[in-house]
């Protein structure tokens, strides 16, 4: 294998689009002084699918709990394997998070992340993000329901009562990609090699503890779809600052007027990767969005929120939440893969 520098092996390889891709072919080097290290990442990068589930566990305080749960988080790739190998074609894939609560016990007191730490509320004049628990995230993938489904039963399997299950949403494509608001949402996401250098945690960091590995935080969203529906067409387009039907950007407004949500949710010189789904039951008057935002700095996610709830200027927050109300909020490390794998020693 040639040598490269750590950010363009990783640049190359861990934003392969390469299906299902085991966590284990996605290295990176990490190059210290004396010796070059190769850490695999978790599959973070692979392209929006036509499913997602995102399960959000908290792990149960019972005397075997914390090495079941360690145990069947160290399976994650051979779990992952054994479903993408039913259809190579429908790009499986499952990163798991660690939160700041569990991760002493779950990592057996591994180094601390720098900036783990559990979801701070963001509360603006109106609206309000809570902070709500989550000890292990898994973010599972597929071009195919079936198949998220089915590395969700294997999943819970292993982890065989060591869990509660927080929060259990699927979600799915809905159209060209649109949320349920009907605008196409990930747009602006970063791709090719700025895909990995907004998500992965590099070794020139300063956060050594991270490396390889990325922030993410998720929020589900409930959107009141009456009151949106009555709003004209150019209304919703300058609340989101794209257009409804064909997703041109709109210009940003000028100061200080009202800004719209893609120019509240961008901070200067940083990217996150945003792979939003829909998710609903119109059965039950049930429409949302659940967001989730991988970030190599977790401050960069947290400062797109303040700006959204709290506005900029203060008090101009983005109106998107007028209409769409954060019921969960939980942020998590996903270490490296070789760090998920080595759980089970
Ligand atoms: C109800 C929840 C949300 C919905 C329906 C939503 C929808 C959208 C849509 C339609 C766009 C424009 C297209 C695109 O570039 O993707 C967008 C942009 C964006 N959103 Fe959201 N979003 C939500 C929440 C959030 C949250 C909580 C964050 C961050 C904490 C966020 C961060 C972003 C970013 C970074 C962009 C791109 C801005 C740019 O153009 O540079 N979004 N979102």
């Amino acid at each position: 294998m040639y040598l490269l520098t750590g950010s363009l092996l990783l640049s190359r390889l861990a934003t392969s689009r390469t299906s299902w891709l085991p966590c284990r072919h996605l290295p990176s080097v990490i190059s210290c002084a004396n010796a070059t290290r190769y850490l695999s990442m978790q599959p973070i990068t692979t392209p929006l699918t036509q499913a997602a589930t995102f399960l959000v566990l908290r792990v149960l305080d019972k005397p075997d709990a914390v090495d079941k749960v360690r145990a069947a988080l160290a399976r994650t790739s051979d779990l992952s394997k054994n479903v993408a190998v039913r259809d190579q074609t429908a790009a499986f894939a499952c990163t798991v998070g660690i939160g700041s609560d569990a991760w002493d016990r779950l990592t057996r007191a591994a180094p601390r992340p720098k900036e783990l730490h559990p979801f701070v509320e963001m509360r603006g004049a109106k609206h309000t993000a809570p902070s709500t628990p989550g000890d292990v995230l898994l973010h599972i993938r597929a071009e195919r329901r079936d198949l998220c489904f089915e590395f969700e039963r294997q999943m819970m399997d292993a982890l065989d009562g060591a869990v509660d299950v927080i929060d259990d949403t699927t979600g799915f494509r809905y159209f060209d990609g649109r949320d349920l608001l009907g605008f196409v949402d990930g747009t602006a996401n970063p791709v090719g090699s700025d895909a990995s250098n907004s998500v992965f945690v590099e070794a020139d960091d300063g956060d050594p503890a991270a490396t390889g590995g990325s922030y993410v935080v998720v929020q589900k969203y409930l959107h009141d779809m009456r009151a949106w529906r009555t709003l004209p067409t150019e209304r919703q387009e300058s609340i989101v600052g794209r257009q409804k039907l064909d997703n041109v950007e709109l210009d940003d407004a000028a100061e200080p007027e009202q800004k719209s949500h893609k120019t509240l949710a961008s901070v200067e010189g940083h990217d996150i990767l945003r792979d939003n789904m829909p998710f609903g039951s119109p059965g039950t008057d049930t429409f949302g969005t659940y967001f989730i935002g991988y970030s190599r700095k977790l401050w960069v996610t947290e400062r797109m929120l303040e700006r959204m709830f709290v506005g900029d200027p203060t008090g101009k927050h983005d109106r998107i939440l007028d209409y769409s109300r954060p019921v969960t909020g939980s942020t998590f490390f996903v270490p490296s893969a070789d760090m998920l794998e080595s759980l089970g020693d």
